[in-house]
């Protein structure tokens, strides 16, 4: 049978990296991005791939969230991948946070993925129980944190996986696995020219970490290879 997926922030990097990984297993994949009539990679993707919809969403915005999931009230969702995030500003030091790109950062990093489980959970809940997959970020680890800074992007996914950590003890009790998952250091616009690994690297392990997660692997913080992160 065909599985189906929805994705956030599925226009570039690491989001259409897992687009092309799901399409060439043959699911059914609803991507979304904020302005899909500029999304010409996905655009492209859609010529081949009839198993593709585009959908537009904002995931800061709570109405808009609202308004996808009664559209797609009658899918059955077997992933449910919150990608989508925001880096805020770089290069700035203790002393210069900015408090309001701070609340962005927290809206698309924490807040968004928690409010797309909420909305989704009819869809992920049948007729199998489904995963909800955040994408958080090594960094937001206190263990990993040894350097300082990074006050913004650090703290929201610090946040991001204590709200993985409750949704698993949540949703676990109706089959529904959540997990953090650290998609490595990312060739993208925000992992830089520098990162260690190109979008299908990390695309193609983080699919293989998600087809043979296990229950017992459910609210815990795993890279793309599978190994398990310090809190
Ligand atoms: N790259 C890395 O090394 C790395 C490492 C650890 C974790 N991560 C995490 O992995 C995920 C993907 O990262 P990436 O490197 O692919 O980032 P990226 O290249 O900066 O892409 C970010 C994506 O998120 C979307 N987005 C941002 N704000 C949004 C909003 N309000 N509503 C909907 N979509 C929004 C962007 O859409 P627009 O095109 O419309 O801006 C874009 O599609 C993120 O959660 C990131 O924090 C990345």
């Amino acid at each position: 049978m065909t599985k189906h997926i929805l994705i956030t922030g599925a226009n570039r990097g690491v989001g259409l990296a897992l687009v092309d990984a799901y399409l060439a297993d043959g699911w059914q994949v609803y991507a979304c991005c904020r302005q899909p009539e500029q999304a010409t990679a996905l655009q492209q993707r859609r010529q081949a791939h009839p198993t593709l919809t585009l959908l537009a969403l904002d995931v800061t915005d709570h109405t808009a969230i609202t308004a996808l999931s009664r559209q797609l009230a009658d899918v059955s969702l077997d992933l449910l991948i919150n990608n989508a995030g925001y880096y805020g500003p770089k290069g700035y030091g203790f002393g210069n946070t900015d408090a309001d790109e701070w609340r962005e950062v927290l809206e698309v990093n924490t807040i968004a993925p928690l409010k797309l489980a909420e909305a989704f959970y009819p869809q992920l809940s049948r007729p199998q129980p489904g995963i909800i997959a955040c994408l958080s970020s090594k960094v937001g680890s206190m263990t990993e944190n040894t350097s300082g800074g990074g006050y913004i992007y650090r703290s929201s996914k610090a946040a991001l996986n204590s709200v993985v950590k409750s949704l698993s003890n949540d949703l676990l009790p109706q089959g529904i696995k959540t997990v953090a998952l650290h998609p490595g250091w990312v060739q993208t616009e925000m992992g830089g020219p520098n990162a260690l690994i190109s979008t299908s690297t990390a695309a193609t392990g983080l699919k293989q970490v998600l087809d043979s997660l296990e229950a017992h692997q459910s609210g815990s913080f795993l890279d793309y290879q599978g190994n398990l992160i310090p809190w």
